[in-house]
């Protein structure tokens, strides 16, 4: 008799956005004509530039002649993505990072979520908390995470970082050591990040204490601020203890196009064995590659027309962000983030529990966020809004939030 992975059943309840996106349903059930605002699920509501959608007709219309047609793509993806990559995401910003440490996937979520099959089941992992749930949920999926307790809604097996308004939503150091830090800069969901010195320090720790640092930086279009680095391995020594995971996602609006890439730099080793050898055998073993339409939409992002035009979006964005974070600042709310990402975190009003927020603007003035305690113990009474949304509706949002 087959049996199945009983890690799975450890899972509580569904995923945090199955979870809102059935309430809303129902709310929208019962209440048909009520308008909905809608700024919880970080999905980016902008098309894709123009300089994208041309390169996808031209890479649609070469996969239809046979001297251009494309079969699989190269294991780590095609060169011309992964030079450009390598070029103006890394080495203009004085980083030594090569093509070929470059894996192009299809987004930040598979490969946060695939990385860790290449360390061992005993490596402790350290999260901050609130998190991005993937990084717990996947360790879960794996073994790595113990057994769960529903009090602390935390589980026994993985160490814990709070990012609270105490201690500025920056992790300290963990009292017990870890193996592998998970660290999202910036940040989703409290929407602050790390200075170029503070990153410094994490980096000087895990290579102190033998820790690898998975670094999601799907936000890094979106820093302003020059302090903040836009690469981990703008840090000195991060090239023997950091993985770094892109996305094309929230920079270009690739949310359902689909394409990111992970950095592997050769200098990250386990004794003798390259975790990059370890991912290269995983990548070409498991996955066949994201599609050269895609990645020839990817290439379009670093064209210099193409540049300006992500960038114009990604400015459209942070102009709701500044737009909420006013405005709710000007309605009396605590309001962290929304400088150098389009996370917007409040501290819920009353102490309000971060769900009974979650209702009471809901059915209050139709707006939709996200919980904080759905990222975690330590956000609760707080409150996720993205500014993923539309001007016209953010402002609108921001109308309604003077109504309460
Ligand atoms: C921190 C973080 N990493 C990764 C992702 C997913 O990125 P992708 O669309 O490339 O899978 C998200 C999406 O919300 C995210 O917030």
């Amino acid at each position: 008799m087959f049996k199945i992975n009983d890690n799975y059943l450890k899972l509580p309840g569904s995923y945090l956005f199955s979870n809102i996106a059935g309430k809303v349903a129902a709310y929208q059930e019962a209440h048909p004509d009520r308008e909905l605002i809608r700024l919880g699920i970080g999905d980016v509501t902008q098309p894709l530039a123009p300089r994208i959608i041309e390169t996808l007709h031209e890479a649609v219309d070469e996969m239809g002649h046979a001297d251009t047609f494309k079969g699989y793509a190269p294991d780590l993806g095609y060169e011309f993505l992964r030079n450009a990559i390598a070029r103006q995401d890394y080495q203009e910003r004085g980083c030594r990072i090569q093509a070929d440490e470059i894996f192009i996937s299809d987004g930040a979520k598979c490969d946060s979520g695939n990385i860790q099959e290449i360390f061992s089941v005993d490596n402790r992992i350290a999260v901050c908390d609130p998190v991005y749930p993937v990084y717990v949920d996947t360790n879960v999926m794996a073994g790595r995470a113990g057994t769960y307790d529903p009090g602390t809604e935390t589980w026994s097996d993985v160490i814990y970082m709070p990012c609270t308004a105490e201690n500025g939503f920056i992790p300290d150091f963990p009292t017990e050591v870890p193996d592998i830090i998970y660290l999202c800069i910036p940040n989703n969901p409290t929407g602050t990040t790390l200075t170029r010195s503070q990153l410094q320090d994490w980096v000087d720790y895990a290579n102190n204490v033998g820790a690898v640092i998975i670094y999601d930086a799907a936000y890094e279009a979106y820093i302003t601020e020059e302090n903040v680095p836009h690469s981990i391995y703008e840090c000195k020594g991060a090239e023997t203890c950091a993985i770094e995971l892109r996305s094309f996602s929230k920079n270009a609006g690739f949310t359902g196009t689909r394409l990111g890439f992970t950095v592997v730099p050769k200098a990250l080793k386990c004794g003798e064995v390259t975790l990059h050898s370890l991912w290269a055998r995983r990548h070409g073993t498991k996955y066949n590659g994201a599609p050269y339409i895609i990645q020839k939409a990817g290439f379009a992002c670093y064209s210099d027309e193409g540049r300006a035009q992500i960038k114009d979006q990604v400015a459209y964005y942070m102009r709701n962000a500044r737009t909420i974070k006013e405005g709710l600042g000007a309605a009396g709310f605590e309001v962290y983030g929304g400088v150098n990402a389009p996370y917007i975190w409040l501290k819920t009003p009353n102490r309000m529990s971060s769900w009974d927020f979650f209702d009471y603007l809901l059915d209050k003035v139709g707006i939709v966020g996200t919980p904080g305690s759905g990222f975690g113990p330590s956000g609760e009474g707080y409150f996720r809004l993205t500014a993923f949304g539309s001007y016209e509706n953010t402002l609108k949002a921001m109308e309604r939030f003077k109504n309460i």
